[in-house]
């Protein structure tokens, strides 16, 4: 019997390792711990997992698959989930859960177990994504199964098993990637409670942030992200250097009661630095590019994908279509954005691409020759004719 196990080398996951041995006859445990930029010490999170008793630990290094190939399409999607939240956790899982699946099968492990609690939306990503990739593997998810309850009764657990529980009380339940960090629990369980400017660990508070705004340009080819202040850098260090412009400006905090797939809301504080200036200045180049039907079209597409991500459908036949449809507007969306950025706002400050639809002949208000606004009248004469249409018959008939 082989289990592989999520791990994060939190107190949570590490009780997991010796209750699973405990539980499921003896087992033996591989720990997998995915780097997608979460800023843990992985030689410290290797020998936890060892001391917690796994046979085996695997780190993974996925940071550069995480931005290319879940962030960067969720970005040229343009989704958001309920209008502010950038999905960092929700697409983390599919990538995570999906090399959880390979080490399983290189394996040959029995079943695949996660830390994700029975009430959130983790536990369904992890698990959609395994059953979409390995449809036979059993998941095991102790956090349904278990009578721990508390941090409290976790610890009890982990001094039973000599498993070192690091100091200091952890006030939020977080989650880090280099793409953003989330908090809940705590005072935030009360949506009166405004956000502690302690709190943030990224970013700085808009008051703290400088007198004087910063510009920062931003390179797309295809709607994907390639230099910054025009400087051309990899997925890793472009988000690196966007995360360190936006977290010292004050950018990117957001405060969202949201729906949980699960049923209840739950209030969530997220600072994404990087990704507030991306999205926005995607956008901008957008507006430039995209006509008007695809610019309209792409924002219901955007809203619909962003619901996807959030509901762990990142394996689905849906995602799959819209991510084609996003691709192939994004054929275009090439060419530079300048924003303004001050003490946490973001406003555009200028965008140019080689593609541009914006045409100045058209649109001036200075004498033209190219649009005849003699044109104007046919054109409104049948567009208004239902409404005409339909103010005879109200004439006519005394019905409003
Ligand atoms: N509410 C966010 C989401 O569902 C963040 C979840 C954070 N997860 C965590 N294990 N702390 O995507
Ligand atoms: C959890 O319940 O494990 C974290 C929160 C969530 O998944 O929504």
């Amino acid at each position: 019997k082989k289990v592989v196990l999520a791990y994060s080398g939190g107190l949570d996951t590490s009780v997991i390792i010796p209750w699973l041995k405990e539980n499921y006859d003896g087992c033996e445990v591989i720990a997998v711990c995915a780097d997608i930029g979460q800023g843990d010490e992985l030689s410290v999170v290797h020998d936890k997992a060892l001391k917690s008793g796994a046979s085996k630990v695997f780190i993974e290094h996925l940071t550069e698959d995480f931005l290319e190939n879940y962030v960067w399409p969720t970005l040229k999607a343009g989704a958001v989930y309920e209008g502010k939240y950038l999905l960092g956790t929700s697409f983390a899982r599919p990538l995570i859960a999906k090399r959880l699946v390979e080490i399983a099968k290189q394996e040959g492990a029995d079943a695949i177990a996660h830390g994700a609690t029975g009430k959130g939306n983790d536990q369904v990503r992890f698990e959609l994504t395994v059953k979409a990739l390995a449809p036979n593997i059993k998941i095991i998810a102790p956090w349904r199964e278990w009578d721990i309850r508390s941090r409290e009764d976790a610890i009890v657990y982990a001094n039973k098993h000599d498993i070192p529980v690091a100091a200091g009380n952890k006030v939020y339940s977080m989650d880090r990637n280099i793409w953003h960090l989330s908090h809940e629990g705590s005072d935030l369980e009360d949506p009166w409670n405004a956000p502690k400017n302690s709190m943030y660990l990224i970013a700085k508070a808009p008051e703290d942030a400088p007198d004087k705004p910063e510009y920062v340009t931003i390179d797309f080819e295809k709607g994907i992200p390639i230099a910054v202040n025009g400087e051309k850098l990899s997925a890793v260090p472009l988000l690196e250097k966007l995360n360190e412009i936006g977290a010292n400006n004050g950018i990117g905090i957001t405060d969202i009661v949201e729906n949980r797939l699960v049923g209840m809301k739950s209030r969530g504080v997220y600072e994404n630095p990087g990704g507030a200036i991306l999205y926005y200045a995607h956008r901008e180049l957008e507006y430039l590019c995209l006509d008007r039907q695809t610019f309209h079209y792409k924002e219901t597409v955007a809203v619909r994908y962003g619901e996807l991500v959030y509901d762990g459908m990142w394996f689905s036949q849906l995602r799959e279509a819209l991510a084609g449809f996003v691709e192939s507007t994004q054929e275009t969306v090439t060419g530079t954005v300048n924003l303004k950025l001050y003490k946490g706002n973001i406003m555009p400050a200028g965008a140019k691409s080689p593609y541009s639809l914006y045409s100045h002949d058209f649109v001036t208000f200075e004498a033209d020759d190219v649009y005849n606004q003699a044109d104007a009248n046919g054109f409104i004469n049948l567009f208004g004719l239902p409404l005409k249409v339909r103010a005879l018959m109200q004439e006519k008939t005394g019905n409003k």
